[in-house]
């Protein structure tokens, strides 16, 4: 049975071309902006001085706060929120990917207290330990397709010194608005691009797998989400500048987190909790650590749920180049292999030792992760439970 409540009070604007709307739909949220960019991307690839003018034209006030890394570090969001302060602007721009977007969520909050922003920052069995009582309004116009942080109300930041690598969530972080246009995805390398593909992926499966089974309707947004992904992203890497490729991965990425497609199943993240442990200690792109993990997980997982597995490789793969035409049939761990041979056709790294690293901190991550989100009874919350032991012996299968 599902029940549940559908909120996304996010304005979405969708579209190639649409950012040069960007100054007229800021006007609505202040006068006095915050633009928060990350490395330089944006800049050489001229989406910065779009907004810029667009801002201008429309007499939006604004300063610019530049170099947001990937894995947004606490130590960077504590900046921006402090000049946020000072500068007194109305509200955040996040033009950049998800550490951008993430990081302009969580200096919307730092905004408008002193402590640092780690604080808020989900600590033990997932509570902060200080409450968020107000963050400034925030406009996203996200570069990449992968994280839906444009439509959910969630970021995730990192704490270098700690390594660890944990989520902000509050209702007050939905984005006011959202511009989407894919165009400033098609500078997006093949990298990233197959990244944010398999991220995508991971933000509907994990709920599939996990979840209520008895929500047809939101399984079937699950596999023709990752039906479409699997189409349209080696679309994207041959050739970079398909705006329709680009346009359904952005589309399929917002959906994703947005609610649309996981609400009422419910459902559990370990694998995004394994791997935010893995960015924690390594600094690894989200999207490399999670399909190292996706393959061995979903494995460990389709012990429980092996019918689960079998209706998702049919309805995913069936009349794709991974299926041989006419076989419609696949059990638990040819689905596996499936998304194996997607992952690996995608550029992906499927073992540490292609990503450079050894067993060294497997036994450290493993009691990190379990401490954290293990609750009293010591495991993660899974169809199938997954205890420290099992996280090693994932990391292991992979090694
Ligand atoms: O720093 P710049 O110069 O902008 O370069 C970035 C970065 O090096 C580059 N890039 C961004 N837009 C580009 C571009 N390059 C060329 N053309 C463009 N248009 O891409 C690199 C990666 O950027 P990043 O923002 O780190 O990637 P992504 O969008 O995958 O975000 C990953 C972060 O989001 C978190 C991840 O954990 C990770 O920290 N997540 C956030 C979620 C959320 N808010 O709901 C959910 C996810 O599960 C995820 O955990
Ligand atoms: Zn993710």
């Amino acid at each position: 049975m599902i029940n549940f409540e559908f909120h996304l009070p996010t304005r979405i604007i969708f579209g190639k071309g649409e950012i040069r709307r960007s100054g007229d739909v800021a006007s609505t949220l202040g006068e006095k902006a915050m633009l928060i960019i990350g490395r330089g991307s944006v800049k050489r690839y001229g989406y910065y001085d779009k907004v810029v003018s667009s801002l201008k034209d429309k007499k939006v006030e604004f300063v610019t706060f530049e170099g947001v890394e990937p894995n947004p570090r606490s130590t960077t969001v504590d900046k921006a929120g402090e000049i946020a302060k000072r500068e007194r602007v109305d509200f955040l721009v996040g033009l950049g990917g998800g550490s951008v977007m993430d990081a302009t969520k969580a200096a919307a909050v730092r905004a408008l207290v002193d402590n640092p922003i780690w604080e808020y920052i989900q600590g033990e069995n997932g509570k902060p330990p200080r409450r968020i009582k107000n963050a400034l309004p925030t406009m996203m116009i996200p570069t990449v397709a992968a994280t839906s942080s444009e439509t959910d109300c969630g970021g995730v930041i990192t704490n270098w010194e700690e390594h660890r690598k944990r989520s902000i969530i509050n209702p007050l972080l939905f984005p006011k608005v959202s511009i989407i246009d894919p165009e400033l995805t098609v500078t997006v390398g093949a990298d990233t691009t197959a990244d944010g593909a398999v991220d995508i992926i991971s933000h509907v499966l994990e709920s599939y797998l996990s979840g209520d089974p008895n929500s047809p309707v939101q399984d079937r947004f699950t596999e023709g989400l990752i039906r479409t992904v699997v189409e349209y992203a080696p679309k994207a890497i041959e050739n970079p500048a398909d705006i329709n490729a680009r346009s359904n991965l952005s589309w399929c990425a917002s959906l994703a987190l947005s609610g649309f497609v996981n609400s009422g199943r419910g459902g559990n993240f370990p694998i995004h909790i394994i791997e935010h442990s893995l960015s924690a200690h390594y600094d690894i792109s989200h999207g490399s650590g999670l399909a190292l993990l996706i393959p061995p997980i979903m494995r460990f997982t389709g012990r429980a749920v092996p019918e689960r597995l079998r209706m998702l490789g049919r309805n995913v793969f069936y009349n794709t180049e991974y299926l041989p035409s006419g076989k419609s049939d696949v059990s638990a761990e040819e689905t596996v292999r499936l998304f194996e041979k997607c992952f690996h056709s995608l550029g992906r790294k499927l073992t540490f030792s292609e990503l450079g690293i050894d067993d060294s901190k497997f036994e450290r991550m493993a009691d990190d992760i379990i401490s954290m989100f293990g609750g009293e009874k010591g495991y993660l919350e899974n169809p199938q439970p997954i205890y420290k032991k099992d996280i090693i012996d994932i990391f292991n299968s992979v090694r």
